[in-house]
């Protein structure tokens, strides 16, 4: 016969509140008797018991303290630390999530030059529905690889064109998501590893500008940085942004992998005078950023956004976008087609993509996971005869080289990774990222957290995060074969039958 333990919460709450003034009065007496130190333990226990009798008896906000008092006080405290004892003490090593403790782990360790090599076997489960790569009987020497290049705006025969010569971007993330910290680390790090990284969309760059690297200015729907009082765009103030030497290129923002289809928001107690001058908006009221570019209707109308922001800027500029609908994708395609307008990139963002904030429904259950959507995209692009018009930027939990390989296969030219560059900072995926309260001092404005994030220090680590990355990928290409990432295609992946690219792919 089986037998359930069960614990009466009734009785023990009945124990709980007899014992509390019980032990108050044998601390008393001891107190009396044998030490005056007794009483201590007397005060403490009359508390405790005035707040028992407060629980259960004169509030009546939460139903559990007013049934159990005192006894579920434990509860909540066990439950607040919930996160923390899982991740340090019961959840394997590839369990957690978004990010196991594995995928993180060789994340810091490329970060530090710390060799990542494994024992024993894979830890992945081997089913039925994992991607592999394809591997070639005669692997390519990698002395012999084609050095990687890839220049954005060539197809438009532009002046002002941008070459990057690591497949690496780090993703938009806005000073406002970022504590300036992080901010400047993630850029002094670029400019280290020689890498492009997006300002995200928090206006005005000051402090991503700081440090010389190369960056991608990121137009949202808000128009931050750049926008008329009535939200529309300032080209003057554009302008004066795609002059600067270092910002690169400029990326018009149509939705989030987390978030596509919402816009976000911007209380007003979060918006400081810094950050109301860098946004260019009022400090007197909640800023809501769009859904959308107020310019962009339809399809005719984004492509002539497009096309405008590309007159105005002079550089490269592309989209980045989370695919709801492959058919809606296509349309815009044959719309760019029709008028003969590109952007000099698409960035497909999954929406396994993360954020600073956004409500629960959108990041678990909006837009297209990115592996079927980067097929998608690179299939519609090459059905319509125009993939050889513009790159293919590809983001979305793409933190380490063997799921950035799989990217490579369906079609991405260059990653983008906004949290695997978080965790190169030392990220501990503390998933405390809209509460300015980071332990890690990566996503708070809070000095004293800010204080434990050395820039210098950090910056070295997003340096051997990129190299180290680069190193793996490098062998991977010579392991397929290929001369580069550019010769990487769908044929390189081994899709078992029962699979559509999307199911059960894993993370590293
Ligand atoms: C803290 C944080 C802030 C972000 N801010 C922006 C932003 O300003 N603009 C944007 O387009 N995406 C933003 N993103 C999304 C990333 O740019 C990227 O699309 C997404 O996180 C990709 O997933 P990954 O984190 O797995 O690389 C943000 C993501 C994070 C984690």
């Amino acid at each position: 016969m089986k037998s359930k333990i069960s614990i009466d919460l009734h009785k023990l709450s009945r124990f709980v509140n007899l014992f509390l003034p019980i032990l108050a009065i044998i601390f008393f007496l001891a107190g009396l008797k044998l030490s005056f130190y007794y009483h201590f333990l007397t005060v403490s226990f009359l508390f405790a018991t005035a707040l028992n009798v407060f629980y259960l008896y004169l509030q009546n906000g939460h139903a559990l303290l007013r049934n159990f008092g005192l006894l579920a006080q434990g509860r909540y405290m066990l439950e607040s630390v919930g996160p923390e004892l899982r991740q340090y003490l019961y959840a394997s090593d590839t369990e957690e999530k978004p990010f196991n403790r594995l995928e993180r782990a060789e994340v810091y360790r490329k970060s530090q030059n710390i060799d990542s090599a494994s024992s024993f076997g894979s830890l992945h489960t081997f089913d039925a529905t994992e991607l592999k790569i394809r591997h070639s009987l005669f692997p390519t020497p990698t002395s012999e690889l084609t050095p990687y290049s890839l220049t954005f705006g060539e197809e438009r025969g532009i002046e002002n064109t941008h070459t990057i010569r690591k497949p690496y971007i780090i993703s938009a993330m806005s000073y406002g998501a970022l504590g300036k910290n992080a901010v400047r680390a993630l850029a002094r790090g670029a400019k280290l590893a020689d890498i492009t990284m997006n300002t995200g969309e928090g206006g005005y760059p000051k402090y991503h500008l700081m440090e010389g690297c190369d960056l991608i200015f990121q137009l949202g729907t808000a128009k931050f940085g750049v926008r008329n009082k009535d939200g529309t765009l300032n080209e003057e103030k554009l302008k004066e942004i795609a002059d600067k030497p270092t910002i690169k290129m400029i990326e018009i923002k149509l939705s989030q992998g987390a978030k596509p289809g919402k816009g976000g928001l911007l209380p007003k107690e979060k918006i400081s005078d810094e950050i109301a001058e860098l946004r260019g908006v009022s400090k007197e009221h909640d800023v809501v950023s769009p859904a959308f570019h107020s310019e962009c209707k339809d399809y005719t109308s984004l492509t002539q956004f497009i096309k405008r922001v590309q007159n105005i800027a002079n550089i490269p500029v592309g989209i980045k976008l989370c695919i709801g609908d492959l058919a809606q994708f296509e349309n815009m395609i044959q719309e760019f087609k029709k008028q003969d307008i590109f952007p000099d990139w698409i960035t497909i963002d999954g929406s396994e993509g993360g954020t600073g904030a956004a409500p629960r429904a959108f990041i678990d259950r909006v837009g297209m996971p990115l592996l079927p959507a980067l097929k998608g995209a690179n299939d519609a692009l090459n059905e319509a005869g125009v993939r050889n018009r513009l790159k293919l930027l590809a983001s979305g939990k793409l933190i380490g080289p063997g799921r950035q390989m799989l990217a490579f296969c369906l079609g991405a030219d260059a990653i983008c990774s906004a949290r695997g560059f978080m965790l190169s900072l030392g990220c501990i995926q503390a998933i405390q990222c809209g509460s300015n309260a980071c332990p890690v001092g990566i996503t708070t404005h809070d000095p004293k957290l800010e204080h434990g994030l050395d820039i210098s220090i950090k910056a070295a680590r997003v340096r051997n995060y990129v190299n180290n990355l680069k190193h793996d990928i490098d062998e991977l290409v010579a392991a397929t074969g290929c001369q580069s990432i550019n010769d990487l295609s769908f044929k390189h992946l081994y899709v078992p039958a029962d699979s559509s690219i999307s199911p059960h792919v894993p993370n590293n």
